[in-house]
């Protein structure tokens, strides 16, 4: 089946009562945020959407697939499953080296030239970490930031998931604005639980969710987009700092003015294109 479109129906929140947002379309190419505060029932959002929920979650909510539910005795073939969801807590089992882990996945989509993917799979996911993944590490030993990485680039390339589910990549510490780059590149839906403002403006609409309910919708507008460039040069700022510190260096005065400085040259420039 080719999925063109999944569209989610509310349910109910916490309280029993129905949601506000009564439904909302996502079609290929989409890339939306999902916000609210912690335990506000995000991740039961994206299990929802994974699960192809029908009325029997505890949310009563309904996924529809081009227009129609899922039947309850339907389940997809796991090597086709078509929605990729990349946990919170991602923790393996299996202690293959990843080389040989994604060989195995490769052969069993069926994919045709094995050895490109996973050359082209690696390269996609040392783009997004800090210390390269090697194909001879066990897949237990890769560090947090690592496996969410390897799992990201492993759904987009081998498994060639047209759904994407991606559950606070932020906290893993991979590089976000780079993930969101290549991401884009890509024709799929992709789904963002975050807490970061910059992935939420980079979407096309974000879904605000309190007590267990989807409450609002927001379509990102071009002054938010305006916004999400500025909220940039903050973030590569923040990224500098974490970079000299993760690196032994000191902050020193004039490092930090450098910074500073610069933050102010970029606020000048905005208010100039703002003008225009
Ligand atoms: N609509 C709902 N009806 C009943 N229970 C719900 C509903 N939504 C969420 N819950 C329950 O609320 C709890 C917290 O939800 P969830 O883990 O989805 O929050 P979260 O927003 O992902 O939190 P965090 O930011 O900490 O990851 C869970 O036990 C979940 O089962
Ligand atoms: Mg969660």
């Amino acid at each position: 089946m080719e999925i063109k479109k999944i569209t989610i129906i509310g349910g109910i929140g916490k309280d029993g009562q129905p949601e506000k947002v009564e439904r909302f379309d996502l079609n290929m190419g989409d890339i939306i945020s999902i916000v609210g505060p912690t335990g506000c029932g995000k991740t039961t959002l994206i299990n929802d959407i994974e699960l192809f929920a029908n009325k029997n979650t505890p949310s009563e909510r309904t996924i529809l697939i081009n227009d129609e539910p899922i039947p309850d005795d339907f389940s997809f073939d796991p090597s086709k499953h078509p929605i990729a969801l990349i946990s919170q807590h991602t923790n393996f089992l299996s202690d293959l080296p990843v080389g040989e882990f994604l060989q195995i996945h490769a052969k069993i989509r069926g994919s045709e030239n094995i050895e490109t993917m996973i050359e082209e799979t690696l390269d996609f996911a040392n783009q997004l970490t800090g210390e390269a993944i090697i194909r001879e590490t066990a897949m237990t030993e890769l560090s947090g930031g690592q496996t969410r990485s390897l799992l990201i680039a492993d759904a987009v390339i081998i498994g060639h998931s047209p759904i994407i589910l991606l559950d606070e990549i932020e906290n893993a510490g991979i590089h976000r604005t780079k993930a969101l780059k290549l991401l884009k590149k890509y024709e799929k839906i992709f789904v963002f639980v975050t807490h970061d403002p910059r992935i939420a403006l980079l979407s096309d609409f974000r879904i605000i969710m309190s007590h267990g309910a989807m409450q609002k919708m927001i379509t990102t507008n071009a002054e938010e987009k305006m916004a999400a460039i500025g909220l940039k040069k903050i973030d590569d700022v923040m990224l500098e700092f974490r970079k000299r510190i993760r690196a032994g260096e000191e902050i020193t005065d004039a490092v930090f003015s450098e910074q500073i400085k610069d933050l102010a040259g970029s606020y000048q420039i905005y208010l100039k294109r703002r003008k225009v």
